[in-house]
């Protein structure tokens, strides 16, 4: 890959950290000195914020200002990565100055903001402290609008550190530190800043992290002591009724890359499409979900959201803004697409495919271990909707159901919802038919409810209502089963048996009964986990404890939970895998699990595209040549620092 700018300097000996020098002192950093840095290039992009770049001539215009030092927003000229062990941190010496910090501010247009964790306001020891703030914010704490608006919330804090929550909601709450939350944000609204931000990170060795919505559950989006490129605001989104792209001419969504589930699905009910998405409201379509594969409700009918990509529009780690599509640098579009977020570079846009309207049936029950359902007969009538795994799927059907208590403490299956996609109330019915029958045989009576919709807007806005979030009380592990797991009885029944084990010791299923279908209009070449292409299920196995658990009690639950429930199940399932973006933070061997065979060429293409190791995540490619300091086993914060395991 071609590497431009000027000479390559060793830019620790030429920083001041404390502030930026001109050749005739100190420049005092106001707006009256330096300007923000982008011009309006020709346009490259989707939206008109993408054409303002960081260009190399505004970079020398900043060097005529006489700020000496403007090297530190310069593109690189080497692919040599620092040689230091660890990223730099705040109290370091070579940790910027505020001066620094203002001039980035400045040339990014007063996008810098200073982290104030988001729960500041209820603690004294912050200048923000404001008992009615922290009231409000306590009481809306579980909805995700609240941290979405937030630069650096995490929506699920555990692996931030717990450093900053609500006092009212945790007891060992007592103070509120900055933790596992980046240093600073930039609310980014067009490429130059992404490039600034990006030129300055690498040349000052800080950690960079990139923050869309905050869902991440691994917590994928935060990192001590780092510069975070908070992107939710790149919210643009067209609908075009005739998109041409290469061999496709049909409808299409141009999506900016903070743009939210909910927004695409409502504009796509009132064109009369379908977009495949995913089933909760704020996930960032474009960011994390569409990196990561993202499976969707539509997924058994026309794959992963990731196939349905023509393009995207990215900032590579060296700065340069590039198209990746199938001619296009072919190889970044096929790592973009399923190989995660915060890796290959930052995504500002995205073009994907959409469907003619589906009509779209639901269908609802639960059932209970009660007098009549002894707890063998609870599970069988497991054992019976297993059987027919393979076959709803392959009919384009998506099974979304859960095992946990109910009230009475009795195990209670739900379906929430079975969704019969493309299919009307009588083809689901007789879908259906021989597994409700199967049911009966068993002695287990249900009661369906079916409800047919001419779109998958209302049907999505009945079944998934919005999202709970911003708990510390779970963590969760994933499978995916493939198909042979449930057309050999006798694996069928073994598979059975580890789902049971994991429940009655007091996990909580989560499972999908789903397939990523062969669809020959989307483009499959890509690098979602091959798993994903044999898989039947996406089980995902939520631990619990409570919201004033120790962390030793945390610690000893996600040990069982990676070390026996999980472990039972890889065995079931030998080279098989599991969903990263609703996986275990601590899978052992994730490399296999995460990315299955496609991880060396990951890696080769993670070695290519960033061989500065700009872009760190836990789990991501290449992360496992780096560590967090002080993390305890099992609770892998991003609290600490940054470094290059030795
Ligand atoms: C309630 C809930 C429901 C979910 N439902 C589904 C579902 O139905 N199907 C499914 O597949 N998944 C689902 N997920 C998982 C979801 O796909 C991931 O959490 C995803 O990572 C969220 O992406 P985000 O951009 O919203 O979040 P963030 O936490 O902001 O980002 C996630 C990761 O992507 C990176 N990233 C974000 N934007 C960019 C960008 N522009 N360029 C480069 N990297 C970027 C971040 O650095 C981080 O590593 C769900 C998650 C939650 C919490
Ligand atoms: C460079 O600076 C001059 C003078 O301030 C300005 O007119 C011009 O637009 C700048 N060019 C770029 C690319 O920033
Ligand atoms: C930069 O320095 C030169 C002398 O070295 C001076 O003439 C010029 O005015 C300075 N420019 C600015 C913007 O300060
Ligand atoms: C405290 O927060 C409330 C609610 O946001 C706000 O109305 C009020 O102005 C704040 N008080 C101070 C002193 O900032
Ligand atoms: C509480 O948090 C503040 C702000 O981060 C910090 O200065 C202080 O040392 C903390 N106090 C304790 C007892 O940890
Ligand atoms: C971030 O930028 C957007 C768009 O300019 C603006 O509306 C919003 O107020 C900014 N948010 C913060 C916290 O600065
Ligand atoms: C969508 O379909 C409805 C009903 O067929 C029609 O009335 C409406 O005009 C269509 N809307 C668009 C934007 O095509
Ligand atoms: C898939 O894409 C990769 C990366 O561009 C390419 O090398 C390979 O030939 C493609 N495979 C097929 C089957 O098209
Ligand atoms: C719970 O299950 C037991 C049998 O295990 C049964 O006796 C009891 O009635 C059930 N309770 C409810 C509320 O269904
Ligand atoms: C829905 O099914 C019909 C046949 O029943 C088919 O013609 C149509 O293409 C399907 N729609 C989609 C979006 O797959
Ligand atoms: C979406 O669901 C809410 C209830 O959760 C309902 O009030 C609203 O009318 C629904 N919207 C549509 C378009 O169906
Ligand atoms: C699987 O389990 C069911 C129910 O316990 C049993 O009837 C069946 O014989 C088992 N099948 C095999 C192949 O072990
Ligand atoms: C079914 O699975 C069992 C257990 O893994 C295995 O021993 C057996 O060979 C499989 N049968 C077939 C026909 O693949």
């Amino acid at each position: 890959m071609a590497i431009r700018g000027v000479a390559f300097v060793c830019l620790a000996s030429l920083i001041s950290a404390q502030q930026i020098n001109s050749a005739h002192g100190v420049i005092p950093a106001t707006s009256g000195t330096v300007t923000p840095a982008a011009a309006v290039v020709a346009a490259k992009g989707n939206f008109a914020w993408e054409s303002v770049q960081l260009t190399q001539s505004v970079l020398t215009n900043l060097t005529n200002l006489n700020l000496t030092n403007i090297a530190l927003f310069k593109y690189p000229t080497s692919t040599a990565a620092s040689t230091s062990q660890c990223k730099v941190f705040p109290g370091d010496a070579d940790w910027p100055g505020p001066v620094t910090w203002e001039i980035l501010n400045i040339l990014s247009g007063d996008a810098l903001i200073k982290t104030v964790p988001l729960a500041a306001p209820c603690f004294t020891s912050w200048p923000e402290y404001n008992a009615t703030e922290c009231a409000i914010i306590t009481s809306s704490w579980s909805d995700p609008h609240l941290h979405v608006a937030n630069p650096t919330s995490a929506q699920w804090p555990l692996y931030e550190g717990l450093t900053c929550v609500p006092p009212s909601l945790r007891s060992e709450a007592t103070n509120c530190t900055i933790g596992g939350y980046a240093a600073y944000s930039i609310n980014v609204t067009n490429v130059a800043q992404i490039q600034l931000a990006l030129n300055f990170a690498r040349n000052l060795n800080l950690r960079l992290v990139v923050r869309n919505t905050g869902h991440d559950f691994a917590d994928k989006s935060v990192g001590a002591g780092s510069l975070s490129l908070w992107t939710r605001n790149l919210d643009s989104l067209e609908f075009y009724k005739d998109y041409t792209y290469g061999s496709y001419s049909g409808p299409a969504f141009v999506m900016g890359a903070g743009v939210e589930t909910a927004d695409v699905y409502l504009l796509a009910e009132q064109n009369n499409v379908t977009a495949v998405g995913g089933e909760c409201r704020t996930v960032g379509i474009a960011g994390g979900y569409i990196a990561g594969g993202g499976h969707s409700p539509m997924s058994s009918l026309k794959g992963m959201a990731a196939d349905q990509v023509l393009f995207m529009k990215v900032v590579l780690p060296s700065g340069e803004f590039v198209t990746a599509s199938a001619t296009e640098n072919p190889d970044l579009f096929w790592a973009l697409r399923g190989g995660g977020g915060s890796t290959f570079g930052v995504v500002t846009s995205v073009v994907v495919m959409a469907y003619p309207k589906i009509p779209v049936t639901t269908m609802t029950f639960s059932y209970s271990i009660s007098s009549t359902i002894s707890a063998d007969t609870f599970w069988n009538g497991l054992g019976v909707y297993m059987k027919y795994f393979p076959t709803f799927p392959d009919a384009g059907s998506y099974g979304y159901f859960n095992i946990a208590p109910n009230a009475a403490g009795n195990l209670t299956f739900t379906f929430d919802p079975f969704w019969g996609a493309n299919m009307t109330k009588i083809q689901t019915q007789a879908l259906v038919a021989p597994y409700l029958s199967d049911l009966a045989k068993l002695g287990i009576a249900v009661t369906p409810v079916y409800t047919e919709y001419q779109s998958l807007y209302p049907a999505w806005n009945a079944s998934f209502p919005p999202e709970v979030v911003g708990g510390w009380t779970n963590h969760a592990g994933s499978r995916l089963f493939p198909r042979e797991n449930f057309v050999n009885a006798t694996l069928l029944n073994e598979t059975l048996a580890v789902v049971r084990h994991a429940i009655e010791g007091g996990a909580i299923l989560v499972g999908y009964n789903i397939k990523s279908a062969v669809n020959p209009h989307a483009n499959q070449n890509n690098s979602v986990n091959p798993a994903w292409r044999e898989t039947l299920t996406h089980f995902i196995l939520p631990g619990l404890w409570d919201a004033d658990a120790t962390f030793a009690q945390i610690q000893n639950v996600s040990e069982t939970l990676t070390n026996d429930w999980l472990a039972r199940w890889r065995a079931v399932s030998p080279g098989a895998g599991s969903y990263f973006a609703e996986g275990d933070i601590n899978e052992p061997d994730f490399q296999q699990s995460f990315y299955g065979s496609y991880y060396p060429q990951l890696l080769a293409m993670k070695k290519e595209f960033d061989p500065w190791d700009l872009f760190y995540a836990p789990t991501a490619v290449g992360s496992e040549y780096w560590y967090i300091t002080g993390q305890i086993p099992y609770i892998p914060t991003q609290n600490g620092r940054l470094c290059r395991k030795t």
